[in-house]
C-alpha cells in the first residue's frame, strides 16, 4: 500500500496493479483507456475475494455473524465516499449500479413533478448516460430539452446560460468534465443560476470525481453522480449523492424488498434514507471492495492526482499536438483541459489508429465515446482518445506518439 505522498511517485504505484506487469503483442501493456475504466490494485482485487472468502452474507438482513459482518462493512464503505466526497451525512449517499443508473433513478423520480411546457437544460457534450434519460423523460412528460451549445474551443458560454435558463427551466443537468473534450465545466457558476430560477442542478461527475478533489458543501449542485469503476473500484457500483432534504422528498425509482417500511396488501411506506432508493439485493462485493479503491486515492491525495492528471494531459498535449496532420479536440489551455485526449490524425479512421497503436501494446479508445450529438458538433464521426490515471508516465505518451508515426507511415504519409 503507498505511503501519504506529496507528489505521485509512478515507480511506487505502479507495482500495486497487477495487470501493468502485462504485455499485449510481446510489448508492455500501456493502458491509456482510463477514461472508459481504470485498472485496479491488488488491495481491491484482495477485497473481492476476502468478502467471498470469509463474509459473504445478505446485508441488513441477517442477524447472524456473517450477516452483521457483511452489513457493516458495506455500510463503512457508504461512510467511506460520503468523507470522499464532503457530503453531510452517510444518508446522501445511494449505491447504484453505476453513474448511468444514478442518472436514470433522477430522471425517473424527479419526471413526476414535471409536465408539458417545461425545460430541461443540457449541453450538447453530455454522455449518452445524461442525455437518453432525460430525452425519455421528455417524451413522457411533454417537457423539452434545451441544450447548450459548445463553441470552437470546446467550452460552454455562460452568458447562453443566462438567456437559456427561465422560469420554465425546471432541471439543470451538466457533465463536469467532459469524457471527449477534456472541458471542466463551470458547474458551480451553473448551479448558481439553476438555484436563481428554482431549477434542480445535477451533475454528471463520472469523470471529475477520479481526477480533483469533490467537494460537495460546497459545489452548489443538488445531486451528483459518478462511478467506481472509473477511480480504481470494481465495476457494477454506482453513487448518487443528494442533498438529505432533496432525497427525503424524492419518491423511490425501483421497488422490492429493503427499501420497505410496511408493506400492505395495498400499498406500502418507505425505509428511511438511503435504504429506500435500494431496491433489493445490492452488489455487495464491490461496494466492500470499493473502500480500498477510496483509500488509496485518499491516501495519495485528491490534489496530487489532479497535478499528476495535468502534468500528464499537458505533456500529451504537446507531444501529440506536435505530429503533423493531428487535430486535439478540447480547450486548448491544458489548465482547463482534464486527463482526456481525443484527435483524430491524418485521415486515418480513429478504429484503425486503435488496432495499430495495439500492436505496440498501447490500448486506446476510438469511436464516438458515448457522445453522438457532440460528434456531430465537431464534424467529425469518431476521434481517437487516450486518457490518463495516476500510473500513466510521460514515456508511455512517447510510445504512443511513436506509434502514431508508424501508424501513418502505414497509411502512406511518410515523414509525418
Ligand atoms: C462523462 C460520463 N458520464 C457518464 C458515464 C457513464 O458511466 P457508466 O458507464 O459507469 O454508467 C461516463 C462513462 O464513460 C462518462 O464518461
Amino acid at each position: 500500500m503507498v505511503q501519504q505522498l506529496t507528489r505521485l511517485d509512478t515507480d511506487k504505484i505502479r507495482p500495486d496493479f497487477p495487470i501493468l506487469k502485462r504485455e499485449i503483442n510481446d510489448r508492455p501493456l500501456i493502458y491509456l483507456d482510463n477514461a472508459a475504466t481504470t485498472q485496479k490494485p491488488q488491495s481491491v482485487i484482495d477485497a473481492l475475494s476476502h468478502y467471498y472468502t470469509t463474509m459473504n452474507a445478505n446485508i441488513h438482513r441477517g442477524l447472524h455473524t456473517l450477516a452483521e459482518e457483511s452489513t457493516t462493512a458495506y455500510e463503512a464503505v457508504r461512510q467511506q465516499v460520503a468523507t470522499f466526497i464532503h457530503a453531510g451525512s452517510a444518508r446522501e449517499i445511494v449505491f447504484t449500479r453505476n453513474t448511468t443508473e444514478s442518472l436514470n433513478l433522477l430522471a425517473y423520480s424527479l419526471g413526476s413533478r414535471l409536465k408539458a411546457g417545461d425545460e430541461i437544460l443540457l449541453t450538447e457534450m453530455e454522455h449518452h448516460s445524461n442525455l437518453v434519460p432525460w430525452q425519455l423523460l421528455a417524451q413522457r412528460s411533454g417537457a423539452r430539452l434545451v441544450y447548450l451549445d459548445v463553441d470552437d474551443e470546446g467550452k460552454l458560454s455562460m452568458d447562453q446560460a443566462h438567456e437559456l435558463m427561465g422560469p420554465r427551466t425546471r432541471i439543470v443537468s451538466v457533465v463536469h468534465m467532459s469524457n471527449v473534450l477534456g472541458t471542466i465545466n463551470p458547474v458551480s457558476e451553473l448551479a448558481e443560476m439553476a438555484r436563481s430560477v428554482g431549477a434542480t442542478m445535477i451533475v454528471d461527475a463520472a469523470q471529475s470525481v477520479p481526477h480533483m478533489p469533490m467537494d460537495v458543501s460546497t459545489l452548489g449542485a443538488d445531486y451528483i453522480a459518478f462511478s467506481a469503476h472509473k477511480m480504481l473500484g470494481p465495476t457494477g457500483v454506482g453513487v448518487l449523492w443528494g442533498r438529505e432534504e432533496l432525497l427525503e422528498d424524492l419518491d423511490p425509482f425501483l421497488g422490492g424488498g429493503e427499501m420497505i417500511s410496511v408493506v400492505t396488501r395495498e400499498e406500502s411506506s418507505w425505509a428511511a434514507l438511503p435504504h429506500k432508493f435500494e431496491a433489493g439485493t445490492p452488489n455487495i462485493d464491490a461496494v466492500i471492495a470499493f473502500g480500498p479503491a477510496l483509500t488509496y486515492l485518499s491516501l495519495l491525495g485528491m490534489r496530487n492526482v489532479q497535478e499528476h492528471s495535468r502534468d500528464l494531459i499537458g505533456y500529451a498535449m504537446d507531444q501529440i499536438g506536435g505530429l503533423e496532420g493531428i487535430q486535439i479536440y478540447g480547450p486548448s489551455d491544458p489548465a482547463e483541459h482534464g486527463a482526456v485526449c481525443a484527435f483524430n490524425y491524418l485521415d486515418i479512421h480513429p478504429h484503425d489508429i486503435s488496432t495499430i497503436v495495439d500492436k505496440y501494446g498501447i490500448a486506446i479508445r476510438a469511436g464516438h465515446h458515448c457522445a453522438q450529438p457532440l460528434h456531430r458538433r465537431l464534424e467529425t464521426p469518431a476521434t481517437a482518445r487516450a486518457s490518463f490515471y495516476i500510473y500513466n508516465r510521460k514515456d508511455e505518451i512517447d510510445s504512443l506518439v511513436a506509434a502514431l508515426r508508424e501508424a501513418a507511415a502505414v497509411f502512406g504519409h511518410e515523414g509525418s
